[in-house]
């Protein structure tokens, strides 16, 4: 391995090109054209084995459920239920897409702060594992559609426990201030008011920091938050919750090359290097909280429940990346003082445009998310040439560096010298949060998706859209 990007037998550069398990990058990019991503199935199931090694690490069943809105395309989702994962949704539309591609009721649960009746329906026709619940409105709503349907819908109450993280603001959902959840209090209130209720069963209890959370901390705190409440639950009301869930949050290393993003306000250089190991955290906390549970004679509580976790960027984000080529290339002087001052070297600037901007990377525009950017092409040649590298979208914050001046993106991106419209780059990491948010603003077709199976094949998944899927939801 030459560069500190590189990923043994997934991510690796073969005769000067970028390969992914052992297929030539360069290659899928022009039979398939580019923006293109490709993920890597082998990769899927090495993130689920490594986070499933939390099981052996605590004493209670461990259920692990992928985040479906981190990228949910159809391919996707069977990989990880083929992964022997269960999973994880925020709406009515994806539960709908999960068992359509074969989760059964027992694997998933369901998240959101805003459900309505058909989804809340949905679920319960489906006896899925767990309803979170946001409030106590909402668990009212839920007892309605159950005993109209005449079911009994299973339950897990949402808390809110205020505890911060380093990740960035808008991944923050822990905190008071934030719009998830309930508070403890109102959990408490609710079990009492729902202990005999014919038509929810209150199971468990959830939370989820944030994500890409740095610290493995929170995890501590956050599990001690939850066994202190499930004890409360219990000696208030009797009830013995089945399963806890720790959400997710776990963090993925953007920043690989330590040598780069030294320009980076601390924190955020501390987000996107950030690589710690789950099932470490997992282990440091179950160990606090089982030595708290025996010294208050509360340790029973532990003994029949389920530990849940609902992880999507650990999962998929590395599994996944964006090619895309250089469509454009033009010279200008430096004239931003702050950007010269920084790059004191630099006076004209070559910039690249690509074909691929916020509307389908939108945490770059929004979160100034950091992705590695190398050539495909050359992936062996050295990187040292500096380039600003904007996207093809009519919108001046479309560009892979911090417009608004605050230095949390690097100004110039390191790329080999002399690149040239038609070399194929490639954008690393992208696998979360990055097609699951994607646009057609612009009038851009979504991409298409790659996925290499375990057994080496490249199999397309999704088809990149056409002029009628443009307008194919217009009246
Ligand atoms: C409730 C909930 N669970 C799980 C996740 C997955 O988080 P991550 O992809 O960081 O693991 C999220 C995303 O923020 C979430 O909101």
């Amino acid at each position: 391995m030459n560069e500190p990007w590189e990923i043994e037998d997934f991510l690796e550069i073969r005769e000067n090109q970028l390969h992914i398990d052992g297929v030539n990058a360069v290659e899928l990019g022009a039979t398939h054209g580019t923006p293109l991503f490709v993920y890597s199935e082998k990769r899927i199931r090495h993130n689920i084995e490594r986070l499933r090694k939390s099981a052996s690490v605590i004493d209670c069943p461990l259920k692990l459920c992928y985040a479906a809105k981190a990228m949910s395309t159809m391919g996707i989702l069977r990989a990880v239920k083929d992964a022997d994962c269960d999973i994880e949704v925020n709406s009515g539309g994806e539960l709908w897409k999960v068992l359509k591609a074969g989760f059964r009721g027992e694997q998933i649960i369901f998240n959101g702060t805003s459900k309505e009746e058909w989804e809340i329906e949905l679920a319960i026709e489906n006896s899925i594992y767990a309803i979170q619940v946001d409030s106590i409105f909402e668990l009212s709503l839920i007892e309605k559609t159950a005993n109209r349907l005449e079911k009994k819908a299973n339950v897990s109450l949402r808390l809110v426990p205020d505890i911060k993280t380093g990740t960035h603001s808008g991944l923050q959902t822990a905190l008071l201030t934030s719009k998830f959840g309930m508070m403890p209090e109102e959990a408490f209130k609710a079990c009492r008011t729902y202990k005999e209720s014919a038509n929810v069963r209150i199971d468990g209890i959830h939370l989820h920091i944030g994500s890409q959370n740095p610290e493995p901390g929170a995890y501590e705190a956050a599990l001690q938050m939850l066994f202190d409440s499930m004890r409360r639950i219990y000696d208030e009301t009797g009830i013995e919750l089945k399963h806890v869930n720790l959400g997710g949050g776990f963090p993925v290393n953007y920043l690989r090359d330590a040598s780069l993003g030294s320009e980076m306000p601390h924190e955020q250089r501390q987000m996107f290097s950030a690589d710690f190991e789950p099932s470490k955290a997992i282990g440091d906390a179950w160990a606090t909280v089982t030595a708290i549970a025996s010294d208050s004679d509360a340790k029973h509580l532990l003994d029949d429940m389920t530990l849940l976790l609902e992880p999507g960027r650990s999962i998929i984000a590395d599994a996944g990346l964006c090619l895309t080529s250089v469509r454009n290339k033009k010279t200008r002087p430096v004239e931003d003082e702050a950007i010269s001052n920084r790059n004191s070297r630099i006076e004209n600037d070559t910039w690249l445009l690509t074909d691929a901007g916020f509307n389908i990377l939108l945490s770059m525009e929004t979160y100034k998310w950091y992705y590695h950017l190398i050539s495909a092409k050359r992936a062996d040649a050295e990187h040292k040439t500096a380039y600003k590298i904007a996207g093809p979208l009519c919108d001046g914050g479309d560009v892979y560096f911090d417009h608004e001046g605050s230095g949390r993106l690097p100004d110039h991106r390191l790329l080999p010298e002399n690149v040239e419209p038609g070399e194929v780059l490639a954008l690393l990491n992208c696998g979360a949060y990055a097609l699951a948010q994607a646009s057609q603003y612009n009038g851009r077709f979504l991409p298409p998706v790659i996925l290499i199976k375990d057994n080496g094949k490249a199999e397309l998944i999704r088809r990149r859209e056409s002029f009628e899927d443009l307008i194919g939801s217009d009246l």
